[in-house]
């Protein structure tokens, strides 16, 4: 399951999942052993296991045609760093990717990657991560894939990282990788809100207590308390995200109401 993909077994026997349901990950990368831990922890390596999922990685080394396996060069125009030269990745990116996959290729300079998009391409086949190292890809690499993904505004060494980040986050989305998928629905940004708190024992940790709401046994209080904490949650700490809300007039003059106390207490 564990391919390090080398040219001439890559190119001959070049995957077609049409018939196969895990869904499966390629990554690209000049550091295959960064995945190692991924591989065997926690739910995903149970996914792997129980063949949920497939991980394949693939060293751009293997595509290298001189003697000292050269894959980046310097930037035309000067600069710092190295750049990850077009043949390489590309000749790389056309012999491992399998057909139904969608090629991604990760930089601090692409669309932005959020829920939404994990639950979107949790409903895919299967997708290709093209991790950089240095500078980055030369920019006409850009042209041979499907989408350039950021995982956040900041620089990572390589995409190695970010390449995790996606897979952990689409591969849990997927039927029988957790357990309890009702938690799925409930967590933070599936509906554009963060998470509501939550509480367990003891009921009274150093003088903060369990609020009263969450002790009523009564399920539409209890509803009603979270979905009110998850508006005032996000409306604190991501406002950008509550303008994309529609609010109940009660919910809307709820929340009014809390944030003027808490712009109080904080003055
Ligand atoms: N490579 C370096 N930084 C990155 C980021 N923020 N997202 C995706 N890939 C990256």
């Amino acid at each position: 399951m564990w391919t390090i993909g080398a040219v001439p077994d890559a190119i001959e026997n070049k995957p077609d999942f049409s018939a196969a349901s895990a869904f499966r990950f390629d990554v690209l990368t000049l550091f295959p052993a960064l995945f190692d831990g991924l591989k065997q922890e926690s739910l995903l390596g149970k996914a792997l296991q129980t063949g949920i999922v497939e991980l394949h990685l693939h060293n751009w080394r293997s595509f290298a045609t001189d003697k000292h396996r050269t894959v980046d060069d310097a930037p035309f125009g000067g600069g710092a760093g190295l750049v990850l030269k077009p043949d390489i990745v590309v000749n790389c990116l056309r012999a491992v990717k399998p057909m139904n996959s969608k090629s991604i290729l990760l930089s601090p300079a692409g669309n932005l990657f959020t829920q939404q998009t994990a639950i979107a391409w949790s409903k895919l086949a299967g997708i290709t991560l093209l991790c950089g190292r240095y500078e980055g890809f030369d920019a006409r690499v850009d042209d041979h894939v499907d989408e350039v993904v950021s995982i956040g505004d900041f620089v990572l060494n390589g995409g190695e990282v970010a390449a995790m980040a996606i897979i952990e986050s689409v591969a849990r989305l997927l039927p029988g990788v957790i357990g309890n998928s009702a938690s799925l629905h409930e967590e933070s940004h599936q509906a554009g809100l963060l998470e509501y708190p939550q509480y367990t024992h003891p009921r009274d940790f150093e003088g903060a207590e369990v609020p009263p709401a969450l002790l009523s046994g009564h399920h539409a209080q209890i509803a009603q308390w979270r979905h009110r904490q998850a508006l005032l949650r996000t409306a604190l700490r991501r406002p950008e995200l509550v303008n994309h809300q529609t609010l109940s007039a009660k919910d809307a003059a709820w929340l009014t109401a809390e944030l003027a106390i808490s712009r109080a207490n904080t003055d």
